[in-house]
């Protein structure tokens, strides 16, 4: 038998209340109430941001850093107050160091293409983790393909946790980059990246974070961390999709070329000679996403209102409560036990078919993921073709997992 919320004597967070913010979760799928449990894939919005992009549109839509106009100079403020919002939600020093662009996956381009290219030659070594997801290791392989880098992969165990010994062999004078996810979007597992910065520092190497599914969980300050780049995705955030940020630091970010070219980036520009532009406009060529990034800042502020270490609390026993109740159903195996972990249940059951898992459960209405997850190198690892995971955010409750629960136990009953 399985106590709720067994650790925690008064609710951190009021979920009845938060719930209301989010209009998605109000609806029926196949009939039956709407339980969403895909928060890693991304987030639901809350009505703060969804107004503050309608009024965007409604409002004072405009370009930015563009117009004397009065609408031009109410969305460059806005545009940039969002700046500030993710420089204070980092910890970055400044919010020169903090660029705009579509999500973790530009940035982890962005910094490949720029810095990388600039700064990795034939035989440099690059070190990523097993458990990356593809927008982690693709952008490695080709700049390893194109100068003759060597791309080195960190081992992980059974349980989904970052072979640190084997980490230390692997860094050496030649080890110029090394990349790796804060939290695993598969495994849940929370990584060391402080440890992994200051190591890599040891040798010279320069460290990014892939922190897609970190910011929304846990309080994340760059300055702590100590690592070189950051990068994050608003959707994530329970902000909108096509937004996301690149934190660097300033002195990197300004001996790096920029990538694009394009309005916004350049002083002045002749058939001679551009002079590009200062940080942070250097790296945002072309118009952005201003809404994007609009929306995002309101995420922001609405994650900050309620807090991040309430969030984590609340995610935390949710989570020991899922992994609990899950694995009382016959046949369920939990892939990913690291002893840091959270918000992330990723499972196989006996005999029975991710997919199938999947669409059983969107019969009942509940929305998980299935399938590689975008990490096919960790379904090597555990020698699985696919895996369903259900994931929790912020809004999520303790009946969402009795759901989830017995659809799982459906299941797995019916292919038995
Ligand atoms: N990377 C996202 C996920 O894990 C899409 O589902």
């Amino acid at each position: 038998m399985t106590e709720r919320n067994p650790l925690t004597v008064k609710p951190l967070m009021d979920i009845d209340k938060i719930r209301k913010d989010f209009p998605v979760l109000h609806q029926s799928v196949h009939g039956k109430p709407l339980v969403y449990l895909d928060n890693a894939a991304t987030t639901q919005k809350p009505n703060s941001v969804i107004e503050a992009i309608s009024e965007y549109y409604r409002l004072y839509n405009s370009n930015i850093h563009r117009g004397v106009h009065q609408l031009s100079q109410k969305a460059t403020d806005e545009y940039e107050a969002a700046r500030q919002k993710v420089q204070r939600y980092l910890n970055a020093n400044s919010t020169k160091e903090v660029i705009f662009l579509r999500g973790t996956s530009e940035a982890v381009n962005l910094v490949m293409n720029t810095y990388g290219r600039t700064n990795i030659k034939a035989g440099d070594e690059i070190i990523i983790s097993e458990m990356e997801h593809h927008s982690n290791i693709v952008p490695w392989q080709m700049l390893a393909q194109q100068t003759g880098a060597v791309l080195r992969v960190i081992p992980m165990n059974d349980k989904g946790e970052l072979l640190m010994e084997e980490f230390k062999n692997l860094l050496n004078e030649k080890t110029k980059f090394v990349s790796v996810v804060h939290a695993s979007n598969t495994l849940g597992t929370e990584n060391p990246v402080k440890e992994i910065t200051g190591l890599a520092h040891e040798v010279g190497a320069k460290v990014m974070v892939d922190g897609a599914q970190a910011v929304q969980h846990f309080k994340v300050d760059v300055q702590d961390i100590g690592c070189d780049f950051y990068a994050f995705s608003g959707h994530k955030l329970y902000g909108p999709t096509g937004v996301g940020v690149l934190w660097g630091r300033e002195e990197l970010l300004i001996a790096m070329p920029p990538w694009q070219g394009g309005g916004d980036m350049i002083l002045s520009v002749t058939f001679e000679k551009t002079i590009y532009n200062g940080l942070p406009n250097k790296f945002e060529a072309g118009t952005p996403n201003i809404s994007g990034a609009i929306g995002l800042g309101h995420a922001i502020d609405y994650v900050t209102a309620l807090g991040i270490d309430n969030i984590h609390e609340h995610e935390r026993d949710l989570y020991r409560y899922m992994e609990q109740k899950f694995l009382e159903i016959q046949g369920v195996s939990l892939v990913g036990s690291a002893a840091k972990k959270g918000s992330v249940f990723s499972f196989t059951i006996d005999g029975v078919h991710p997919h199938d898992v999947g669409t059983i459960l969107d019969m009942e209405g509940i929305a998980i993921r299935t399938g590689h997850m975008c990490t096919q190198p960790v379904m090597k690892h555990f020698g699985v073709p696919a895996l369903s995971r259900a994931s929790i955010g912020l809004y999520n409750n303790y009946e969402d997992i009795d759901c989830a629960a017995e659809a799982i136990k459906k299941a797995a009953e019916f292919f038995s």
